[in-house]
């Protein structure tokens, strides 16, 4: 078992006081208000309001997405929910990426596998990471076209690792558009810590994807145009519902009190959090970010789950109804990653192909509303400040 760290401050760190750059201002449309339009109301019949009212019908009903409908009566896996590749082709996307590099960790399985599939038929270059490069190979390579294609061996359990591929990545690109934090673990069942010395789930899941981006940030802001900003899209989860973030003397779980679902919550929470603190920070320089929850899809992540409580979850019709395909389940992340709804912005929690609607806060997993703690900025920029020191870098913006 690795020995748990404290936040140790990196040299480099003692001299950087900075300011957190405030949030985008609010992109106007350009038009006046004012006297500029009169509506003459004497003329105003109830048809001109029919005619408004169809018209904004399905924003007003489906604020963010043409795929809302799809979304309300679930029958499975399977069922008219989109999949990653429906949507890179709804979005006029295919083929249109050739000049630029996508990167994506966890493609050895489960929604990675499906990200890399749908987001081939782009055109663009995929840098795929996996701690097991011969199985990402062998789920992909018969999918892929090898020559737009690169295998890039990271162990999200070691920074080391993580540097090691960063430097790969970078021997071969020095511009980034795409970057999809995709890979995770859930519900470790033991507090197990990662070679650094951090709990296993927020190493994995949060700590070593910071790293990754902090790593790769200059490739991504050296990559926007005015037609293509860059992104990083964050795979969340529901499950996050359950837990924000521990007190920073707890991030580790140093206090006792482990729990399998606790701890996953909160690496969940991170990336969200890393998400909007990157919209916040780099937004204005061409750099968003979103995160999301790509619903329930059968994968390799339930490996930890005792056999007992996955068959009673497959005894349950209700539940089975809204579980996605792997296919399903890449849509959201896809969505994020080339839709033009999300081109030029970010900082959100996205949610069946849309924009997530606030919930309440009732820790239910199975809702894809957010809740409060969601966003957070105190916390999300307590949480990136504390991260830099954790994985050893300053903080230049
Ligand atoms: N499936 C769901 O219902 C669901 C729901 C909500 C959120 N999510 C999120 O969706 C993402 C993808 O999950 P999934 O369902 O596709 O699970 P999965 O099938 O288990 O795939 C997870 C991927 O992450 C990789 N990974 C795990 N630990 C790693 C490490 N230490 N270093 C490098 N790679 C590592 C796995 O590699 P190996 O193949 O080597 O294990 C695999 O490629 C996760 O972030 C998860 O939290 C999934």
């Amino acid at each position: 078992m690795g020995q748990l760290r404290g936040l140790s401050v990196p040299s480099c760190a003692l001299a950087q006081k900075r300011q957190i750059l405030s949030a985008k201002k609010p992109v106007t449309n350009g038009r006046k208000d004012g006297n500029t339009r009169t509506i003459h109301f004497t003329t105003f019949s109830s048809v001109h309001l029919h005619i408004i009212v169809l018209s904004l019908f399905p924003r007003l009903l489906f604020p963010m997405s043409r795929y809302a409908a799809a979304h309300v009566n679930p029958e499975g896996p399977g069922d008219s929910r989109p999949t990653a590749l429906q949507i890179v082709k709804d979005e006029g996307m295919e083929g249109k990426l050739k000049d630029k590099v996508i990167i994506i960790t966890g493609t050895s399985s489960g929604l990675g596998i499906e990200t890399a599939r749908a987001l081939s038929a782009t055109g663009a270059t995929l840098y795929l990471t996996a701690r097991n490069v011969t199985k990402a190979k062998a789920a992909l390579a018969d999918i892929l076209e090898p020559e737009r294609t690169e295998y890039i061996e990271m162990d999200l359990e070691s920074f080391d690792s993580v540097r090691a591929a960063a430097r790969a990545i970078l021997a071969k690109t020095d511009k980034v558009n795409i970057l999809i934090n995709n890979a995770g673990i859930m519900a470790v069942p033991d507090l197990q810590f990662t070679k650094d010395g951090y709990e296993l789930q927020f190493g994995t899941n949060h700590l070593s994807h910071f790293l990754f981006f902090q790593l790769l940030k200059p490739s991504l802001l050296a990559a926007p145009t005015a037609e293509f900003h860059s992104r990083v899209v964050n795979v969340s989860s529901a499950a996050h519902r359950l837990n924000g973030i521990n007190a920073s003397s707890n991030y580790n779980f140093q206090r006792g009190e482990y729990d399998p679902w606790v701890s996953y919550a909160q690496s969940k929470t991170a990336n969200i959090y890393m998400a909007n603190e990157i919209e916040r920070r780099y937004g204005s320089r061409g750099l968003h970010a979103t995160s999301l929850h790509p619903g329930g899809i059968a994968t390799g992540l339930s490996k930890f789950i005792p056999e007992a409580e996955l068959a009673a979850m497959l005894n349950n019709k209700a539940l089975l109804k809204t579980l996605k395909s792997p296919e399903q389940g890449a849509a959201t992340t896809v969505w994020a990653a080339i839709s033009k709804e999300w081109e030029n912005k970010g900082g959100k929690y996205l949610a069946n192909c849309a924009e997530a609607n606030r919930g309440t806060d009732d820790g239910n997993v199975s809702s894809a509303d957010y809740v409060s703690h969601t966003y957070n900025p105190e916390s999300e920029s307590k949480l990136w400040e504390d991260s830099l020191k954790i994985v050893g870098l300053c903080d230049d913006q």
